[in-house]
């Protein structure tokens, strides 16, 4: 059967930039700028991303496109002998583990956008919203629901294939994200008081600039462009022969980064312009946000937009995983993708509830004096993860070469233009350390 492609250049942007686009550029990078020194801080993110997320993305995006493979096959095309592949089973695992909760969360945001298009949401006394959030993430019965609302959704998507599956609904999907974005934006600029939001974001101070801070933005930078699990690996195995690969990766690290400070530029202003107190993760989305939009004139309505974003940013992201999960799965055990999907989906959900009941009901079991959910996180996103990242330096640099790569990445052998050596000392030396210590400093094993 004929591997199927993205259509066009649009298509894989769309497909990329929306499974990079998730959680981390909404929930995650606004609040680590603010705290960390504003525009400062995101001088030092860029510079993360362009020593390590340009190079690392095009080299994912290499593999998959040359090899015509999922992450497992592509390790073992290039290099049939030897254990190279359980990087691939690696980086299938940490989708894996990662979407089991990643999906629970999706499944936290679309019951909020349903309680705020009921218009539930936004008649809960201000000084409730935290346990309303309790409620609501403890009750087994609702969370598992969703949990299967999630599935079922991104599977529906997934199963119709490359092009009219995930590429189709990355374009329907990208543009309701920018537009419901671009309104927000300006609800919430036009706010009065909304300088002192901005000056939190933006405003440079290099005085909280600490090494913990650079750790902090060269961590997101991984996190944020979805590299290390095999996902822009198995996007880059769609993509047709003659794109750049180059210019792909550049145009999905700036749409990301945009996407990053605008969404800062919604919430932030909002935040301070009623006197609220910026947070970051969960309670910043679930408790601060809902209780901004209470204040606000119209609340109800802007609160139903930011739900769909956030909804809309998570589904781009959750597509991307399973299939990583559909395409290894199906090539390694020759099985056709409904099939596919159907066990990869059972497995999931079932994955799902340690992380799930975590809230609730198994909140009191801890493993290594962590939740599920924590555990789960550690385990995928700073174990697993940089692990995978090192490891796909040392085989690109050492197993298939630099100059192979290279040449896939550009579709030119001219190895004595700047551009090759850079990549190659990128590649070969800073990516990799610089994973290394990422690595060495979540696990905790060294520390500043
Ligand atoms: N890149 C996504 C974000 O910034 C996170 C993500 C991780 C998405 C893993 C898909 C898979 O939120
Ligand atoms: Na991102």
């Amino acid at each position: 059967m004929e591997r199927e492609t993205f259509s066009s250049k649009l298509g894989v942007l769309a497909a990329a930039a929306g499974s990079a686009i998730g959680l981390g550029n909404i929930w995650k990078f606004p609040y680590i700028t603010g705290k960390n020194g504003g525009a400062a801080f995101i001088l030092v993110y860029i510079i993360c991303i362009a020593l390590i997320g340009v190079v690392m993305m095009m080299s994912e995006f290499a593999l998959g496109r040359k090899t015509k493979s999922n992450p497992i096959g592509a390790f073992k095309k290039l290099r049939p002998e030897g254990k190279w592949h359980y990087t691939g089973i690696l980086a299938v695992l940490t989708s894996f583990i990662i979407l089991s909760f990643y999906l629970m969360i999706a499944g936290w945001i679309f019951s909020y956008f349903a309680k705020s298009l009921t218009g539930e949401l936004i008649s809960i006394a201000p000084e409730s919203l935290g346990s309303y959030f309790e409620t609501i993430t403890s009750n087994t019965f609702s969370v598992l629901f969703w949990n299967v609302i999630i599935i079922a959704i991104t599977s529906f998507i997934v199963i119709s294939g490359v092009q009219k599956g995930i590429e189709k609904y990355s374009k329907i999907l990208m543009p309701i994200l920018l537009i419901t974005l671009i309104i927000l934006i300006f609800r919430s600029l036009t706010l009065k008081g909304a300088k002192e939001g901005l000056d939190f974001l933006l405003k440079p101070d290099f005085s909280k600039l600490t090494t913990k801070a650079v750790l902090e933005a060269l961590g997101h930078a991984f996190y944020t462009l979805s590299l290390g699990m095999g996902i822009i690996i198995t996007y880059g195995s769609y993509v047709k022969k003659d794109e750049n690969l180059k210019s792909l990766s550049f145009q999905i690290i700036i749409a990301d980064t945009v996407i990053a400070i605008m969404a800062g530029m919604v919430i932030f202003p909002a935040v301070f312009a009623y006197g609220f107190e910026p947070e970051a993760g969960p309670s910043l989305i679930f408790i601060t946000l809902p209780a901004v939009f209470q204040s606000m004139p119209l609340g109800g309505i802007f609160e139903t937009l930011f739900f769909l974003l956030v909804g809309v940013a998570a589904i781009t992201s959750t597509i991307s995983l399973l299939e990583v999960l559909v395409s290894a799965l199906g090539e390694e055990f020759n099985l056709d993708r409904k099939k596919t999907i159907l066990i990869v989906s059972i497995a999931l959900f079932l994955l799902s509830i340690p992380s799930s009941l975590s809230f609730g009901s198994w909140s009191g079991i801890k493993v290594l004096g962590l939740s599920f959910f924590d555990l789960f996180d550690f385990i995928a996103s700073y174990i697993f993860l940089p692990i995978v990242g090192i490891l796909t330096c040392i085989f690109i640099s050492h197993v298939w070469g630099t100059k192979n790569a290279f040449n896939e990445i550009v579709g030119e052998e001219v190895y004595s233009s700047r551009n090759y050596k850079t990549y190659n000392f990128l590649i070969k030396y800073i990516a990799p350390i610089a994973i290394l210590i990422i690595l060495l400093y979540s696990t905790g094993i060294i520390s500043f």
